[in-house]
């Protein structure tokens, strides 16, 4: 049991901001992410978050199974992480730069600069059962029982 209790009280610590490889020239930057290369997982679906307003949040969810990598790949935002007992907040505002979220962290986006995208890097395509999206029942599920 307290085996379980420490991964759940480190799985805040393994959300970590990356630094990204980067291919700079007098032309301008690149910059690749390959699946369980940069980063601990394959990459099964892309999306991005756009249009965003400024008093907007976005996310108040957590996942069951999908792992994720976040980049400003436009503009900035701050990102709130919380594994139900502690939290940490992040700021990204640079394209070669990205947080990677594992599993069972809630995670919550916002402070959005005007034109800021958010890219989305999955684990796992789509799959409404792999959201916890009511806060308590995320609390309940990653809390041992005593
Ligand atoms: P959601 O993941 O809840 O985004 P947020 O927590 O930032 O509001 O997704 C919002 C809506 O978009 C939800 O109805 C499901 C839909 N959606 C898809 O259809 N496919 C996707 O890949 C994603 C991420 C969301």
């Amino acid at each position: 049991m307290r085996r379980l209790a420490e991964k759940v009280e480190s799985r805040i610590d393994r959300c970590r901001l990356m630094e990204l490889p980067r291919v700079a020239s007098r032309q301008g930057s690149i910059t690749s992410v390959e699946g369980n290369v940069e980063i601990p997982f394959p990459i099964r679906r892309v999306y991005y978050l756009f249009d965003i307003p400024g008093e907007a949040a976005r996310g108040g969810h957590a996942h069951k199974k999908l792992e994720q990598l976040l980049v400003a790949v436009m503009g900035s935002f701050d990102i709130l992480v919380d594994d139900g007992k502690r939290q940490k907040r992040f700021h990204l505002d640079r394209a070669y730069k990205g947080l990677y979220i594992p599993t069972m962290v809630w995670r919550t986006l916002d402070n959005f600069s005007s034109g800021g995208i958010c890219l989305v890097l999955a684990s796992e395509l789509y799959d409404e059962g792999d959201y916890y999206r009511d806060y308590r029942r995320f609390l309940q599920a990653s809390t041992p029982a005593r």
